[in-house]
């Protein structure tokens, strides 16, 4: 005797993405691939004001380590009141939020940026945390 399956719509997705990761392994780890999306991004939107150098200092400061650490703390950077006075710290969410509309969470910040996308936010904020580490 056969018992009707019964069919639960919100299931079926669940079910693909099961089957897709028992397809053949893609030929980067997502690790690198996060990371590396996470590097074209600072890239094009963020190098021409920020080094990962410590020390060097361009119209932002230096985003050596960023990740984890006290906004307004980096030696031989003249931040805006507002960024010094601040206290926030650069966690991934704080950074996310920060990255989404620099003047909503910090309005007067000198950072002058239109904000990014969440699908390049986290792959940005993945390789800061990344190149802090090193
Ligand atoms: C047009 C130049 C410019 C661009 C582009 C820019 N920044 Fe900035 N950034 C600044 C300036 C200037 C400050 C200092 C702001 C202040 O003092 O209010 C700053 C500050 C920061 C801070 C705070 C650092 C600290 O020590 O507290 C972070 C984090 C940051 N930027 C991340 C980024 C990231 C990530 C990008 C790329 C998505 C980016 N910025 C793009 C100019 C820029």
């Amino acid at each position: 005797m056969t018992y009707p399956v019964p069919i639960v719509p919100g299931l079926l997705p669940a079910f693909g993405i099961v089957l897709m990761t028992l397809g053949p392994a893609p030929a980067v780890p997502a690790d690198e691939a996060v990371l590396a999306k996470g590097e074209r991004v600072f890239r094009n939107q963020c190098r021409g004001c920020h080094s990962l150098t410590p020390g060097t200092h361009i119209a932002g400061p230096s985003l050596h380590g960023v990740v984890g650490r006290n906004a307004g703390e980096v030696e031989g950077f003249k931040y805006s009141r507002v960024l010094q006075a601040s206290r926030l710290v650069w966690t991934p969410e704080v950074l996310d939020r920060f990255l989404a509309d620099p003047d909503a969470l910090l309005p007067g910040t000198r950072m002058v940026f239109w904000g990014l996308p969440e699908d390049a936010r986290r792959p940005l904020i993945e390789y800061l945390r990344h190149v802090g580490q090193q």
